[in-house]
């Protein structure tokens, strides 16, 4: 019976889910990989760390001794962070060995660098769980969607965010106190900056939309907005309007180039992304064959990332047996340029405190038609006798004309506070 040997470089949340996973199924791996799977090698930054059930034998602190064992066929990259992984998987590809990867913050960053690195030694660079953790998407958007032209990718791809906007729409909860039970059950991070400012969600969006439109699209491409500024008033209009907020990524590839963003938005209930709740994740994309398709699930978390990193090795595995390895490397064939954001037109729910006297409404309104916003609605609410809360929702403008707008909304006497500006979703 043959055995692959395979290195792991990290111990951590996926690193032990892997572990475990690979034990779990070692009885018919020979049956579903064509070979038993042996973890024979283990990288951690602490060796002095307790890990129960792991032979301590098996651990290292210096990557070197992965990258140079020429038994070592598969390198499973779960420690996170842009160096030393990035070292170690270019020096493991150049060693002859196949990686996968959970490493969203360095694919999104050096994804193309990588994928030639696999190309060039002829290894596959495998890396499904970093995006949307157990979802398979990266293959679908690789493999079975191929032949489609794809112009459009959303996705609910932060699970974090998801689970506290739930909270906020189902009990009530404002911001912070979701944030606080986010954390409590160890949904969000001590240090949430990168799940509630949208960055986290930023790199997974650069991945699909590069798979997508087959064009490179990095990280500093994409604009991302958090949050941390939607209140339950947001969500309380957003009711009012039958629809519900959420932390939406956006990528579409349109006559003018690539878009691709990071932002609340007020989606229709009636639309399959609004039911998507607490902490999972969706995405949902549109090709001009398949139609519309969504793809349903956790996105992060021990066990699920541990089932797509697995998936990753025993792909590897079968293709070893057949020598056809970096089979499918990059796909990223075009250059298409990426479009400047303000020149991208959304729909715009705008919610503000204004003076309660007469001659205020038809002030804004013609500081809005005077940056070409369309009005579609609008709500006054009558919250103190001297100041009313007013709501407007636009048709869709160019970004740069809603900003000029609110800049110059901002210095009037009669505007107390913007308090809101979230984008509305609409099919395009
Ligand atoms: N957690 C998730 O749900 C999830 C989902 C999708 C993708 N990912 C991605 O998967 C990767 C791992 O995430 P994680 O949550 O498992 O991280 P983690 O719990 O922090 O684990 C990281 C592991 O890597 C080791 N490590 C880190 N830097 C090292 C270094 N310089 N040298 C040697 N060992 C080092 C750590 O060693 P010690 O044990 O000694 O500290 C630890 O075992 C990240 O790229 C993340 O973005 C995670």
């Amino acid at each position: 019976m043959k055995t692959v040997k395979v290195g792991l470089l990290g111990l951590g949340t996926v690193g032990t889910g892997v572990w475990k996973l690979l034990k779990m199924r070692a009885d018919v791996m020979e049956q579903t990989a064509g070979a038993q799977i042996e973890v024979s090698r283990i990288l951690v930054h602490n060796m002095a760390k307790k890990r129960e059930g792991i032979d301590p034998a098996l651990l290292t602190d210096d990557w070197h001794e992965i990258v140079d064992d020429d038994e070592i066929q598969i390198v499973i990259e779960v420690m996170g962070g842009i160096e030393p992984a990035r070292t170690i998987i270019r020096e493991a590809l150049k060693a002859g060995k196949n990686v996968v990867s959970a490493n969203k913050d360095l694919i999104a960053e050096d994804g193309g660098i990588l994928l030639d690195d696999a190309r060039k030694y002829g290894r596959d660079f495998l890396f499904e769980a970093a995006v949307a953790g157990g979802i398979p998407i990266i293959r679908p958007l690789k493999q079975c969607l191929a032949a489609n032209d794809i112009t459009a990718v959303l996705g609910i791809v932060n699970g974090t965010t998801n689970y506290i906007l739930t909270k906020m729409t189902e009990d009530g909860m404002e911001f912070k106190d979701a944030l606080k039970k986010a954390q409590e059950l160890g949904y969000a991070e001590a240090d949430p900056t990168a799940d509630i400012e949208g960055l986290d969600a930023g790199r997974k969006v650069a991945i699909m939309a590069s798979l997508a439109f087959h064009s490179r699209v990095v990280f500093s491409d994409v604009h991302i907005e958090g949050i941390t500024q939607i209140t339950s008033r947001d969500i309380a209009y957003a009711e009012e309007f039958d629809s519900v907020i959420k932390l939406l990524g956006v990528a579409r590839h349109t006559k003018e180039g690539i878009m691709a963003g990071v932002y609340p938005m007020m989606i229709a209930k009636d639309h399959p992304l609004a039911p998507v709740r607490d902490s999972f994740n969706a995405v949902f994309l549109h090709g001009d064959a398949v139609d519309d398709a969504m793809f349903y699930g956790r996105g992060a978390g021990e066990m699920p990332t541990a089932s797509a990193v697995v998936g990753d090795v025993i792909d590897v595995v079968r293709n070893l047996q057949y020598g056809c390895t970096g089979r499918i490397s990059c796909t990223c064939y075009k250059e298409i340029p990426i479009r400047n954001f303000g020149d991208v037109r959304n729909k715009f729910f705008i919610r503000m405190q204004v003076a309660n006297q007469s001659g205020v409404l038809a002030a804004i309104a013609r500081v809005f038609g005077e940056h070409k916003v369309s009005i579609e609605r609008v709500v006054q609410q009558h919250a103190v006798p001297e100041r009313a809360e007013l709501v407007i929702v636009t048709e869709k403008v160019k970004e740069y004309h809603m900003q000029d707008a609110l800049d110059e909304l901002r210095a009037m006497e009669c505007v107390h506070e913007i308090s809101s500006v979230i984008r509305v979703y609409m099919k395009d």
